[in-house]
C-alpha cells in the first residue's frame, strides 16, 4: 500500500437488521472507489477493542446484497460502554492508520460512537441499522421495512387460521421501546388492535370490541401487540377469561431481524453506505445519515441523539376505523 493511501473502516453493532450486508457493500465499493483502503471490523465493538481488524476488497462483499444479518457479525458490547474500552478500540485504529470509522446499528451503537469522538476525537459516520426505526433524524432505519414486511407476511397467514377457527389471535411483535413496528406491520396486516408501548391501550374496550364484532357476524380478529406494550401470553389470558372465545398467542421474535432484505431496504442502505463515505470524506466527523423525505442528510450525532422519534398517534386512529 502506497503510504499516502487513506484508510477507512466499518463495523456493525447491536442487534443485526436486514441491509446490513448492503451498506457494507456500499461502504466498501464506494471507498474503494474513492480510493481508499477499508478496513472491516468484526465482532462489533468487541472486535474493535480486540484488534479484529483486516482489510476488505471489493471481492469480499459480492454477493452479498441478498443476505439477511451481516457478515461482519455483531453484538452488544460492554466493555465499550467504560471509557478504558473506548480508549482501547481507539488504540486499534491509531495502529490501523484508520481516519475514518463507519459504525452502522442503533440508538445505542451512535451513542458509543459519539463517545469515542468526543473522549478519542476518532472521526465517525453512523449509519441507523435497526428493525425498531426509532433512530431519530431519519423517516427510515435499515431493516424496518424488511422487519415489517415479515410481521405482515406471518400475519396474514394467521388470519387464514383465524378466519377459519373462529379464533382471536394476539400476535407480538419486536419493540422494547417503541411500536413502529407494531403499527406500521398492524396496519398493513389490518389487525383489529394494535398495542404499542408510547400509548395507554384498554383490554377492556378491546374485549368489548371483539364482542361487538361477533354481534356483528365478525368471528374472528387478529390484536398486534409490540413486546414492551404487553407480552402477547398476558393479552392472550386477559382476553380469553373475559369474553370465553377461543385466543391463541404467537411471538415472531428474532425472525423479524432475519431474512433477506427488501428492494427498500437494499436501495435505502445503498444510497446511505455511499453518503457516509462521502460525507467523511467531505470532513464531517461526528455525523449519521439519515433519510428525510427522500433526500439523505448528513446531521450531527449530538442532535441525533438528543432527538426523540415519536409514533404518528393518527396511524393508530386509522386502525380503529379500519377495525369498525
Ligand atoms: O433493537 C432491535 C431489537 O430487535 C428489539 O426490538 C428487541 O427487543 C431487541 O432487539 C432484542 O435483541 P436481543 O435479543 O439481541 O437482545
Amino acid at each position: 500500500m502506497p503510504p499516502s493511501m487513506k484508510r477507512l473502516a466499518i463495523l456493525t453493532s447491536g442487534g443485526d437488521s436486514p441491509g446490513m450486508n448492503a451498506a457494507i457493500r456500499s461502504v466498501v465499493r464506494t471507498a474503494l472507489g474513492r480510493g481508499l483502503e477499508v478496513l472491516g471490523i468484526r465482532n462489533g465493538y468487541d472486535g474493535l477493542i480486540d484488534g479484529e481488524i483486516s482489510p476488505m476488497k471489493s471481492v469480499d462483499v459480492g454477493g452479498i446484497i441478498g443476505r439477511g444479518g451481516t457478515i461482519l457479525r455483531s453484538g452488544r458490547s460492554p466493555r465499550f460502554m467504560e471509557p478504558e474500552g473506548r480508549a482501547a478500540a481507539a488504540r486499534t485504529l491509531k495502529e490501523n492508520a484508520v481516519e475514518w470509522l463507519v459504525v452502522l446499528g442503533g440508538d445505542g451503537s451512535l451513542t458509543g460512537a459519539k463517545l469515542l469522538h468526543e473522549e478519542q476525537g476518532v472521526a465517525v459516520i453512523g449509519l441507523p441499522g435497526s428493525i425498531d426505526n426509532d433512530i431519530p433524524c431519519t423517516d427510515l432505519s435499515i431493516g424496518f421495512d424488511t422487519a415489517i414486511n415479515t410481521a405482515v407476511e406471518a400475519i396474514d397467514k394467521i388470519r387464514d387460521t383465524a378466519y377459519s377457527h373462529d379464533r382471536v389471535f394476539v400476535i407480538e411483535v419486536m419493540g422494547r421501546r417503541n411500536g413502529f413496528i407494531a403499527l406500521e406491520a398492524g396496519l398493513a396486516g389490518g389487525a383489529e388492535a394494535i398495542l404499542i408501548p408510547e400509548l395507554p391501550f384498554d383490554l377492556p374496550g378491546i374485549c368489548d370490541m371483539l364482542r361487538a364484532g361477533v354481534a356483528k357476524g365478525k368471528r374472528s380478529s387478529i390484536i398486534v401487540t409490540a413486546e414492551g406494550a404487553a407480552t402477547a401470553s398476558s393479552v392472550q389470558e386477559f382476553l380469553q377469561k373475559e369474553t370465553g372465545y377461543e385466543v391463541r398467542c404467537l411471538v415472531l421474535g428474532h425472525m423479524q431481524r432475519g431474512g433477506s432484505p427488501t428492494a427498500l431496504d437494499r436501495v435505502l442502505a445503498t444510497r446511505m453506505g455511499a453518503e457516509a463515505v462521502k460525507v467523511a470524506m467531505a470532513g464531517y466527523d461526528c455525523h449519521t445519515i439519515g433519510l428525510v423525505g427522500t433526500k439523505l442528510v448528513a446531521e450531527h450525532l449530538g442532535v441525533v441523539l438528543s432527538t426523540q422519534r415519536n409514533v404518528d398517534p393518527e396511524r393508530l386512529l386509522l386502525a380503529e376505523v379500519m377495525a369498525l
